[in-house]
């Protein structure tokens, strides 16, 4: 990519150069035109336009805008190549879900557009993202979903601005990309339960039973909350276990453990818990600055006849329409909670020091996207005949992720000025 980036500027210095002497004459006449026209726009902005970079649509545009639900719609084609990058043009692809090599051949899935019911969601512009988000950070709290969303919005991002490498850990679980040109860092910061949670070993193996600590952060986390401008906070796959949850030294509660003692929930309930104390440790932080807090609301599976290790798959070609989905599912319950959890948080913020949640809700559109998954093609050798039916090809639906969050960041930034 360094190559091409260096060969273009070349040949386009040499266009310059040629136009350059062509219209030589031109040239103190077209100075002062622009000269003027540069000192007029100025003015015009810095009057009229409100502090905030983000602002950019006409006042009566963007109440139109707000006012619209943005993730109550459906999927609309596109024309072939609609995707924001290919595996070519994106070097950051992972493996597990660089699709296309690792042997899937139906391509018609990438060509899909979200389309809210009542108004038109922009296509992402990397550009001026990278720009309204000069010197931030922004931070992707979360499991290995979430992470996916990091991995497509750093290759959307990747196509304008080359990011640099900074931080990687031995398991890929914290990462830190940087772009030098705009200063925006992105960050993963990853956490199974948002809560300290540990899992029972029984002889040196994993049982998949995991003790939670309701009281309790993960420090990998919150410690470095004081650092961070935005986050995009996420959870809910891992709460599908054993849970034993924890405060202080008594067990409170379970989840899915069979045990006459203990109360036994479903997975939701520890869902909410665990939100309740993060929400509630993001509001009542005092070393954190402003810190927008995004919850981007549950990511369904899709595995059809069995779950991952009983045969379950996910092969379809192309999405289900907004009337085939099942919104009484189990998927529909976790996401509302998020939401009642987030907006109870919002409340509290707002009456407190004022940090602000807002919602990402991919919940609708992702649930018509069984077709989005590796299912098989997801290059894991010692792993064959499971299928990967969580995670999200790339480029694929998951890079809708990315308008929705830039259109929640543009409405939040409006509700400042
Ligand atoms: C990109 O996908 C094609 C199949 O569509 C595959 O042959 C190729 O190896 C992939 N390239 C990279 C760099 O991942
Ligand atoms: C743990 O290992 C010991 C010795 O190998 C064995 O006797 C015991 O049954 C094992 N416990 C469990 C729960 O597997
Ligand atoms: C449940 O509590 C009773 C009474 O305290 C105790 O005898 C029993 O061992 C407990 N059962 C389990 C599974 O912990
Ligand atoms: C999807 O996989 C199932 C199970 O392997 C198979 O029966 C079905 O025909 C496949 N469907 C498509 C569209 O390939």
């Amino acid at each position: 990519m360094r190559f091409s980036n260096a060969h273009l500027a070349k040949k386009s210095n040499h266009n310059r150069n040629l136009q350059r002497e062509r219209w030589s004459w031109f040239g103190p006449l077209l100075w002062s035109f622009l000269g003027m026209t540069a000192i007029v726009t100025f003015f015009i902005f810095f009057f009229i336009t409100p502090r905030n970079p983000f602002l950019v649509l006409g006042p009566k545009l963007l109440k139109e805008k707000q006012r619209c639900n943005l993730f109550k719609g459906h999927w609309v084609e596109e024309a072939r190549g609609a995707g924001m990058y290919t595996n070519w043009s994106c070097p950051t692809i992972p493996e597990s879900k660089n699709c296309f090599k690792q042997g899937r051949k139906d391509m018609d899935f990438v060509n899909w557009r979200w389309k809210p019911d009542e108004c038109e969601l922009p296509r992402f512009d990397p550009t001026a993202f990278l720009h309204l988000l000069r010197g931030k950070k922004l931070a992707f709290i979360g499991d290995s979903v979430s992470r996916n969303h990091m991995e497509s919005l750093l290759c959307i991002l990747s196509q304008v601005e080359t990011p640099q490498d900074v931080y990687k850990d031995s398991d890929d679980r914290f990462r830190r990309w940087y772009f030098p040109k705009t200063e925006l860092a992105l960050i993963m910061l990853w956490t199974k339960f948002l809560v300290a949670g540990k899992e029972r070993v029984v002889n040196g193996t994993g049982t998949g039973v995991f003790d939670l600590q309701l009281d309790k952060l993960d420090d990998g986390w919150i410690r470095h909350l004081p650092d961070i401008d935005y986050v995009i906070i996420s959870s809910g796959h891992w709460f599908f276990r054993p849970l034993y949850l924890h405060e202080g030294t008594n067990i409170v509660d379970c989840v899915y453990c069979n045990d006459p003692n203990i109360t036994t929930h479903n997975p939701d309930f520890a869902l909410k818990m665990a939100l309740r104390v993060a929400f509630k440790y993001i509001n009542d932080c005092k070393s954190c600055g402003k810190l927008v807090t995004f919850v981007r609301t549950f990511s369904p599976a899709h595995f059809e006849d069995g779950i991952w290790n009983t045969g379950g798959y996910c092969n379809r070609t192309s999405p289900l329409s907004a009337k085939e989905i099942d919104l009484e599912s189990f998927d529909w319950k976790l996401r509302d909670i998020q939401l009642e959890e987030m907006e109870k948080a919002n409340r509290e913020g707002e009456t407190m020091i004022g940090r602000r949640f807002m919602a990402i809700d991919v919940t609708m559109a992702m649930m018509m996207r069984g077709d989005g998954h590796p299912g098989e093609f997801w290059g894991n050798k010692w792993m064959r005949g499971y299928n990967d039916c969580v995670h999200w090809c790339m480029p694929g639906p998951i890079d809708a992720w990315s308008d929705l969050l830039m259109a929640v960041m543009r409405k939040e930034a409006a509700m400042d000025s």
